[in-house]
Formats: C-alpha cells, sequence, structure tokens
C-alpha cells in the first residue's frame, strides 16, 4: 500500500498540507470500543498493555504467557484477564496483537488458526516476520497488521509505523487508534517496515549515545553527573518538542541560536568537521544493511 498518513498534528518536517484528510484526529480514534488479546505479554506487549489501558474504549484485555508472575499487578485492572491460554484469549477477542519472539510466531499461529474468525483482527509486531508469511499461515481473508513500536510505547510516546495486507486496509483505523493511545502512529508500505525499524525502534539507541555523549561534555564543563543528565535530556526534549510544536525545519531553529561568530555556530562547524551528520547518516546506513541481512537467514 502507498497511503501514507499520520496522526494527529501535521507532520514535523512540514511535509503533509495542515488540511490533509489523511490526518485523523485522536478524537475520532477514541471512538472505536476494543476487546483486545496481547499475546506474548513480554517487555513490549506490557508496554501495549499499558497504553491500550489508559483508553476508556478498551472493554476487555487478556495478556498471555506461559509465566504470568511478571504480570501480576495489571489484573488490578477489573478489564484485564491473564493466562497461559492462547485460544481461551483469542476466542473473547476482536482484535489479536502478537508480541512474542519471531522464532515462536508461525508455532503459536498454526495452534490457533483453527479458533480464528474471520473478523478477528491480526497484529503483529514481531520484527521481520512478513504479511506474506502470515497470510500464508492464516489467509488473505484475515485482516493482516504489522506494527512497529518502539520502547517508548512504556511512557506513551512510540513512533508506531503500520502496514497492513489488502484486507487489513479496512482495519487500519482501529490499528491506529490502538497505537496512538501509546504516542503517534504512521501508515507506511510494508517494504519500508525494515527502514522504519532502523530510524524508530533503533532510533531509541541511537538518541540515546547523543543524549549520554552530551552528558559526557557537560560534566566535563563542570556539572554534577546528575545535573549534566537533567540538562542533557531536558534540553533534547525541548528541541524535538520545538519542531513538533512549531513545524519548523530543524535549519530554522539552528538559524534562531546561532549568533556570528558566536559560541554555537563555532561548536556546531566543529562537530560537523568531525563528521557528525555524516557517522550518524552512515550509522542508520549499517544498521539498514544489518536488518536486511537479518530478514534473509
Ligand atoms: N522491544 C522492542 O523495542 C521491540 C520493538 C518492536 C518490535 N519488537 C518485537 O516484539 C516482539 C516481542 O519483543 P519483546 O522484547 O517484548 O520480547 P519478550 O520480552 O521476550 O516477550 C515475548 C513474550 O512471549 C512470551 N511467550 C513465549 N511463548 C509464548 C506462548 N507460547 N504463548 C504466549 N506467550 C509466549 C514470553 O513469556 P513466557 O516465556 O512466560 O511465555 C515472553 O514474555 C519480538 O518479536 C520483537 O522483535 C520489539
Amino acid at each position: 500500500m502507498g497511503a501514507r498518513t499520520c496522526n494527529e498534528k501535521p507532520d514535523p518536517f512540514g511535509n503533509a498540507p495542515k488540511n490533509n484528510k489523511n490526518i485523523l484526529l485522536s478524537r475520532e480514534l477514541k471512538s472505536i470500543i476494543m476487546n483486545v488479546a496481547i499475546i506474548g505479554a513480554g517487555s513490549l506487549g506490557q508496554s501495549i498493555a499499558k497504553g491500550l489501558l489508559t483508553s476508556e474504549t478498551l472493554t476487555a484485555l487478556y495478556m498471555t504467557k506461559r509465566n504470568l508472575e511478571a504480570l501480576k499487578g495489571f489484573d488490578a485492572d477489573a478489564r484485564v484477564n491473564l493466562t497461559s491460554d492462547n485460544i481461551l484469549a483469542i476466542k473473547n477477542v476482536d482484535v489479536i496483537i502478537f508480541a512474542i519472539q519471531p522464532r515462536h510466531f508461525e508455532g503459536i499461529l498454526n495452534a490457533i488458526k483453527s479458533d480464528l474468525k474471520p473478523s478477528h483482527v491480526l497484529i503483529s509486531v514481531i520484527t521481520g516476520f512478513a504479511i506474506s508469511r502470515i497470510e500464508a499461515i492464516v489467509s488473505k481473508e484475515n485482516y493482516v497488521i504489522r506494527a512497529m513500536p518502539n520502547t517508548a510505547a512504556s511512557v506513551g510516546q512510540s513512533m508506531t509505523c503500520i502496514s497492513t495486507n489488502e484486507k487489513g486496509k479496512e482495519k487500519v483505523e482501529l490499528a491506529k487508534s490502538i497505537f496512538n493511545n501509546m504516542g503517534r502512529s504512521m501508515i507506511i508500505p510494508e517494504e519500508q517496515l525494515q527502514a522504519a525499524t532502523v530510524i524508530c525502534a533503533s532510533g531509541i539507541a541511537f538518541w540515546m549515545r547523543l543524549i549520554r555523549a552530551t552528558t559526557q561534555g557537560a560534566i566535563q564543563l563542570g556539572f554534577e553527573a546528575h545535573e549534566a543528565h537533567e540538562l542533557a535530556m531536558q534540553t533534547c526534549f525541548g528541541a524535538a518538542t520545538l519542531l513538533k510544536e512549531s513545524g519548523n525545519h530543524p535549519e530554522e531553529e539552528i538559524d534562531r541560536v546561532t549568533t556570528p561568530s558566536g559560541c554555537t555556530i563555532e561548536g556546531l562547524n566543529e562537530m560537523e568537521h568531525q563528521g557528525l551528520s555524516s557517522s550518524l547518516i552512515k550509522g542508520i546506513n549499517a544498521s539498514f544493511e544489518k536488518i536486511n541481512q537479518i530478514k534473509t537467514k
């Protein structure tokens, strides 16, 4: 599918027109009522659960894993059911989110497929497991959706990319409503999901390293470690928020803080002489090459 839509706000880099019909307000999305099962409520599954539980339209949430110990506490919410029985879970829901490791997916799909209903919406967050492979186990007539969230889902700030099979296009707004509960989402063609994984899922690590480097610089300038960390984090958050709120291009915001012959441009140019932008771009490309090698194994 070629359509590309993003929730709530205009594209942060100004690419999407503000009156784009594809931009759906979260108000509209919140009207969808859901019963959901998360098969494999591990690290990501629990983050997704936390996001879903903030939604008033969620009526029931089944969370499955073999060892339920780690899920204690979730069932304090009356809508939550904890079970190791995947079939029991899917019998009671409309939407099934698969968050198991890739090596477990085929076996679990085969085990539940005779209990699937045509109305079930199947959402996989599993890395590198193509829609065509899912269709081969279930069918092209099932609603199949792939989503790639990141770990910021646990704090409601994931950037989630979503692709669907042909049938799944009918349920794409439902998928967006689920992932918009834990951040923002964008519909992209499946061919771009690997690239999106690098930018958004690996991207969390890239940004962490930039924040850590800033912290190290701040300590060298005399701040205590905890102060340096706070300064770096909040400045990074402020920079991203400036772009999101203003819709400006980053270079416009850079122009606002670079006095001619001043300290900011001095530092920025030195960083570029040392290869800042180039090393980031090369790193992103190296990750992309690697993820494509992993995919073909
Ligand atoms: N973490 C991320 O940032 C991220 C981002 C995007 C996509 N993903 C993808 O999301 C998937 C999950 O990642 P994760 O980090 O959350 O992994 P994880 O913590 O290992 O979670 C997977 C869970 O599946 C459960 N499980 C295994 N067999 C099961 C079965 N037969 N029935 C029900 N549950 C079962 C495991 O619990 P038990 O052993 O107790 O059953 C485990 O808690 C992976 O495919 C990953 O590629 C992760």
